[in-house]
This record gives C-alpha cells, structure tokens and sequence, in this order.
C-alpha cells in the first residue's frame, strides 16, 4: 500500500450499504479496489484463483484496517463458468446480496505470435474474456432481480493499441469493449422492461476502465530494460499506482454514477494522447 491510501480506517459513505466483489481481489490492482471501495463504506467481498495464504494476509490486513468492516475471501477459477457461478451464489449466500461486480482477475502468457502455443492464447481468452462473461452473466440476473447495480471491467490498454508479444492477451483485453457495450444496452434493455427505470434510478450500469502500465508484480516480470523503454513512452514518465485504477472503479460503482454506462475509461498517465 502507498501513502496515498493510508487513512487509519476511516470509512466514507459513497458505498455504505453496498455489497461488492472483486475478482482477483488479493493482490496488485485488484486489493487496491478492494480497499478503496471498503473505504468507500461497502462490504467487500475477494476472489482469488489459488493462493489462499495470500487471500488469508489480505482479509487479515482489511480487517485490521476497517475494524468495522464486512469482508469474505473465495476461491474460484473465473475461466470456469460453473466455479464463477458458485463464486457469485456464495457471495450472495454470505452477504445477502450483490451490488457491485468488478472482474479484475487477469493473466498474461507472452509470446510473439509466430511463437504462441494454443494454451497460451486458449489460457489467456478463458481467463480474461470468458471469465469475465461468466462472472457478469451471473451478477447481471441478480442485478436485475434487484433492479440496480454495478458492473466494472479492468481492461487495458493493450486492448487499445496491440503489443508486441501479447496478441492473445490484447485480443482478450478489447474483446471486453463490446462485451462492455452490449451487457450495458441488454442491462437498460430489461430494465425498462420490467418497468424498473425511472428518471432517478440508480440503474444498472457496465464500464470498463483501462490501466496503463501499473506497479504490480505483472510488471515486475517484464525486465527492466523493457520497462525503461515503456516509461519513455508515458507521457507521465511513470507507472501507475494501483490506487490511481482504484479510484475511477469506486468512482463508477458510486450510486450516483448513474447517467455513466457502456464506457471505456483510460487511467494511462496520458499515453494514448
Ligand atoms: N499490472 C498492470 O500493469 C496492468 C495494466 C493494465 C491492466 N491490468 C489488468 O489489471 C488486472 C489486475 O492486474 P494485476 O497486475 O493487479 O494482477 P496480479 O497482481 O497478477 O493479480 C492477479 C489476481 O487475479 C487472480 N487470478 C488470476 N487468474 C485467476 C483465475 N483464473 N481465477 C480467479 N482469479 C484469478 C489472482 O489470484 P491468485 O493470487 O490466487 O493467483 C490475483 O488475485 C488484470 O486484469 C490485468 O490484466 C494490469
């Protein structure tokens, strides 16, 4: 954690009464959306994928820092439909409800694509595209059911500009622009079915957000000359702090975010100006 988010537990109200999941919730981007929407006042609910000593820490660490504080830890392979489902049921199982869903959990298998095995392009796909439908498709009837709620993609902005050596990873990271675009039509689509969307609703919205580059340990493994290289390129001339991606995600799931749906929202130091 960075000074900028150290604040002694105190707890503000944006998300009181909010009931959020995270997935990829321990570590790097995600954690730091954990804590900022658990400062926000919501119940925080973390996914990992097998790491539980790591998912044990951090729920150790958030409820130290909000003594007051609801949060839960599950593990669950976001690339397999029936494990995001059971992710999704035992949120709502514990907590009682579901308003917000941020799919954070993301892998990278590098390789140019002259190189690429078809796991590594099969592994990247599941996790980041597929993962991500699974999990919304599920919170999405919830929602629904609910008639408001929250759903927030980290994308990146490889998904904008391609990389070398990550086709499959770019591939996965835009494929969650129209799948942004179409749960946010289908979203207003059956709420105003149902007649549940007034001109003061909170609604149910879906954004995306895409990172730069972001000081977690996915970019510890790039190597350093590498990374000299991409800084030359931010006009910012430095990483983002996971907490800089946090604050757009609690940003978008704050009830009054709610004229705010099917958008890309870049956090990139300026690096695609
Ligand atoms: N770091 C960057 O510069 C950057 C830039 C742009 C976008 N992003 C995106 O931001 C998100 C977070 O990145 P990060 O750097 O914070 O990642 P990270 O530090 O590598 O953490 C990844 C998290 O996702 C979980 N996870 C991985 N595969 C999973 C699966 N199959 N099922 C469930 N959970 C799984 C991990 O759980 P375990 O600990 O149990 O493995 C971990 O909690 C990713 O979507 C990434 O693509 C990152």
């Amino acid at each position: 954690m960075t000074a900028q988010t150290q604040n002694n537990g105190v707890r503000g109200s944006k998300l009181a009464g909010r009931v959020a999941l995270v997935t990829g919730g321990t570590r790097g981007i995600g954690a730091a959306i954990a804590r900022s929407l658990a400062e926000q006042g919501a119940e925080v609910a973390v996914g990992y994928g097998g790491d539980q000593a790591r998912a044990e820490a951090f729920l150790g660490e958030l409820r130290q820092q909000f003594p007051d504080g609801t949060f839960s830890a599950h593990q669950g392979n976001v690339a397999k439909a029936a494990e995001g489902r059971a992710t999704i049921d035992a949120v709502v199982a514990e907590h009682g409800r579901l308003d917000i869903l941020v799919n954070n959990a993301g892998i990278t298998r590098d390789r140019t694509v002259l190189k690429m095995e078809d796991e590594d392009w099969d592994d990247v796909i599941q996790v980041n595209l597929s993962g991500t439908f699974y999990m919304a498709q599920a919170a999405l009837k919830h929602m629904l059911e609910r008639g408001t709620g929250r759903i927030v993609n980290v994308s990146s902005i490889i998904g904008e500009m391609g990389n070398f050596g990550q086709a499959n990873y770019a591939a996965s990271k835009s494929g969650l622009f129209g799948l942004t675009k179409t749960l946010a039509r289908e979203a207003i689509f059956h709420l105003q079915r149902a007649g549940k969307l007034n001109d003061d609703s909170i609604g149910v919205t879906v954004n995306t957000v895409t990172p730069g580059y972001v000081n977690t340990e996915m970019v510890e493994a790039v190597p350093e000359k590498v990374l000299d290289k991409i800084k030359g390129n931010i006009p910012m001339a430095r990483l983002a702090h996971p907490e800089e991606i946090a604050r757009v995600v609690h940003f978008l799931c704050a009830d009054k975010s709610s004229y705010i749906t099917g958008q890309i929202w870049g956090v990139n130091g300026g690096m695609d100006m």
